[in-house]
């Protein structure tokens, strides 16, 4: 995701740059890079989206014996062989589902449909350096069938519902879940879940979507521009004016075409890069209860910045920012991503992530479309409780998490640094979500009730 692009860009920057000022950059980097957890392949980017895919196995979205024989094939730096593996995982799974009888064996069809799309997400994930790439949409038309063949499984189905922006410029895929007990006489509180940089709406069902059913609340999953599915069928980029997309989501909310939906109890929960854009959301978009940003970014430019500015990248960005000409600053990273033999999986994924996702050609694009993304001036507008996570072990966002807090006016921000102890150091505490579903849910039944 998105913090871990820092730290690999950062370390292989400090490789790979003469002028880089070491005195910046001690051995602590490399010791929390790693951490104490157990890594699950010598590619730091790898043993993260693997961890990330363990972490959904505590709601239905993963098995821990096939994610990990997975991960006992995919070799350091291999982004191919990483996708043919889980691509194999994925379409192992979809037919072991299609075996069962899914009317006689509704619970067991669902495991494996959930499965199979997690296994074809990630199947996808490394892809998107070359955008026309035929397996990017089929990949992602196998994991949305896999999902909605299991959604269509729960006791109460999940249902995909189309929303427009006000202006009528795109519209915001979104899939509902009811809580049980939820009615018209007994409306109950909802959470709109938005995922970030790369996720898809279907992760966040597993991630804090079921938590929050478990508990009695309604629960919405949304995508956006930039974000798979937009960026896929709509071929729209993100955007920064986020409550764009969160305003129509409130307002169906609470026009009472959802008679179960308790209008005055709604809470926006923002995943990775989605911290940023759920803050910024709430900048606008008053009719939230409460907003959670797990974890909290104040500025999503800096981190990249940081990365480089002390780099001959630097100077070579301050070049285009003054004269408009980045064709140099371009040169210069590609030649660093993919001709230098220096750059890791996570800065080369991170930079064609950013580019894939916002819909540009170069990375000087990107970085400049990412630029106005900050909370700088927008976050005192912000009226609503904010519940803000911090992994204490993601030093290459360093005082993102704290930006946000000290930036809200006083009283509304709820502040956590979670760390190694409860194995929640890493960015988004994957692998950890059950503490951190207590955290939100508990703190967010203390603010609606
Ligand atoms: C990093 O690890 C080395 C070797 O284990 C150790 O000597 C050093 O104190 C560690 N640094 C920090 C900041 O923990
Ligand atoms: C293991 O990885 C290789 C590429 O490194 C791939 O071709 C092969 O299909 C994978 N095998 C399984 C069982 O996923
Ligand atoms: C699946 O199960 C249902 C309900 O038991 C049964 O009516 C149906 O014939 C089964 N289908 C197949 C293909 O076995
Ligand atoms: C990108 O993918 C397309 C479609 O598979 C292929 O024709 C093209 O050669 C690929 N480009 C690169 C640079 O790999
Ligand atoms: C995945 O998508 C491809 C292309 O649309 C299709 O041929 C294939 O049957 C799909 N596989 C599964 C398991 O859904
Ligand atoms: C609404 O839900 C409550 C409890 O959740 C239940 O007692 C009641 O019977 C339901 N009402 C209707 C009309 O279904
Ligand atoms: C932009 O910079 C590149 C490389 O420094 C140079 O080759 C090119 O002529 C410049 N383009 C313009 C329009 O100034
Ligand atoms: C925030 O406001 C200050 C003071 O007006 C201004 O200098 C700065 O450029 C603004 N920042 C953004 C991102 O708008």
């Amino acid at each position: 995701m998105f913090s871990k692009l820092i730290s690999a860009t950062l370390a292989g920057f400090l490789v790979s740059s003469v002028h880089a000022a070491p005195a910046a950059h001690s051995s602590a980097t490399t010791n929390t890079t790693l951490s104490a957890m157990l890594p699950l392949s010598s590619d730091t980017s790898f043993s993260y989206e693997i961890l990330r895919d363990l972490g959904l196995a505590r709601y239905f979205g993963a098995d821990v014996g096939e994610v990990l024989q997975a991960a006992g094939n995919v070799t350091a730096a291999d982004m191919e062989g990483f996708s043919d593996t889980f691509a194999n995982l994925a379409n192992h799974v979809y037919s072991q589902a299609q075996a069962i009888n899914s009317s006689e064996f509704p619970v067991s069809a669902r495991d494996f449909y959930f499965r199979a799309a997690t296994y074809f997400r990630s199947a996808d994930f490394y892809l998107h350096g070359n955008a026309s790439d035929a397996r990017i949409m089929a990949y992602f038309a196998n994991q949305t069938d896999a999902f909605d063949k299991a959604i269509s499984l729960l006791d109460i189905p999940g249902q995909r519902i189309n929303l427009k922006a006000a202006d009528g410029s795109f519209t915001i895929p979104c899939i509902y879940y009811q809580a049980s007990g939820a009615n018209a006489t007994h409306p109950k509180p909802t959470v709109i879940l938005g995922n970030g940089y790369d996720g898809a709406q279907e992760e966040m069902l597993h991630v804090s979507g079921f938590a929050a059913l478990e508990r009695g609340y309604n629960v919405l999953t949304y995508e956006g521009p930039g974000q798979p599915s937009v960026r896929r069928y709509q071929n729209l980029g993100f955007i920064t004016e986020w409550e764009k997309v969160v305003t129509p989501i409130v307002d169906f909310l609470v026009s009472g075409a959802r008679p179960e939906v308790d209008a005055a109890r709604l809470g926006l929960f923002g995943y990775s890069m989605g911290g940023f854009l759920a803050v910024r959301a709430a900048a606008f978009e008053h009719r939230l209860a409460a907003v959670w940003a797990v974890d909290g970014l104040f500025d999503v430019f800096e981190p990249y910045y940081n990365a480089f500015k002390t780099t001959p990248l630097g100077t070579l960005w301050n070049y285009g920012e003054q004269t408009g000409n980045y064709t140099a600053f371009d040169n210069e990273m590609d030649a660093y991503l993919f001709d230098s033999g220096l750059a890791d999986t996570e800065t080369i994924w991170g930079i064609v992530q950013g580019i894939w996702s916002f819909n540009v050609q170069t990375p000087s694009e990107f970085l400049r479309k990412a630029k106005p993304m900050t909370l700088q001036n927008i976050s005192h507008q912000v009226t609503t409780p904010v519940w803000i996570g911090a992994p204490s072990e993601d030093i290459f966002f360093p005082g993102q998490p704290q930006k946000v807090r000290d930036s809200l006016n006083p009283g509304l921000a709820t502040f956590h640094e979670l760390g190694a102890a409860d194995g929640a150091q890493n960015h988004c505490h994957v692998g950890a979500m059950s503490l951190v579903n207590e955290l939100i849910f508990d703190w967010f039944a203390g603010v609606i009730q």
